[in-house]
């Protein structure tokens, strides 16, 4: 899980805590919050020069990723895209979910709309949900807590969608050959 800005104030942290920790309580599932904040990307250089090694390593141990991004002037926020540039082939065949948050009405729809072709470029393989929360200073209130329930029903089928796509895709992974590889 990905908290995706590092903008003091990020209204975005308190839905990636959301999302974490719904995921942390389903079964067999391990989970870590990386607040690309805290990673310490370098801002000197570009791609695998600046690679953070425990940042790939927990890429290389996922199954699966899930990015929460605010939608900034229609786009993702330029330090998100930094930091995963950093890494490459820990991406392939790995699932990926986002959550958007925007103060708008549009709950970051047209950032997650850019961020797909950037996704594919990795080898990540999105899921067919996101999670879009809009008007977010009224979803949460100023200690994080969520003021609307009705989020928790999207999340839910959001996470089930993942997982199943996480599992089937390590499946891939381990026991089918791909030709892919040699062409
Ligand atoms: C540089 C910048 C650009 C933004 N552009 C948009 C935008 O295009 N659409 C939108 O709905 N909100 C926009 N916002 C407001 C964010 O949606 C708002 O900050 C929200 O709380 C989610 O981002 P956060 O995690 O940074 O708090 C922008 C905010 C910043 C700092």
């Amino acid at each position: 899980m990905l908290i995706g800005t590092v903008r003091q104030g990020r209204m975005s942290e308190h839905a990636a805590r959301l999302v974490h920790n719904e995921l942390s309580m389903r079964p067999g599932v391990e989970t870590q919050l990386i607040d690309i904040r805290e990673l310490g990307v370098a801002s000197d250089d570009e791609g695998a020069a600046v690679k953070v090694p425990s940042f790939s390593a927990a890429l290389d141990r996922a199954d699966g990723v899930v990015i929460t991004s605010p939608e900034y002037n229609h786009g993702y926020p330029g330090m998100l895209k930094h930091v995963m540039d950093t890494n490459s082939w820990e991406y392939v065949h790995k699932a990926v979910g986002v959550v958007s948050v925007s103060s708008g009405p549009f709950g970051g729809g047209r950032m997650i709309e850019n961020l797909l072709p950037v996704l594919r470029a990795y080898g990540l393989v999105p899921i067919s949900r996101d999670v879009s929360i809009p008007n977010v200073h009224g979803v949460f209130g100023e200690e994080g807590q969520l003021l609307d329930e009705n989020f928790l029903h999207r999340i839910d089928g959001f996470l089930a969608e993942l997982i199943w796509m996480a599992k089937t895709l390590r499946y891939g992974r381990e026991h089918i050959a791909n030709e892919a590889k040699n062409r």
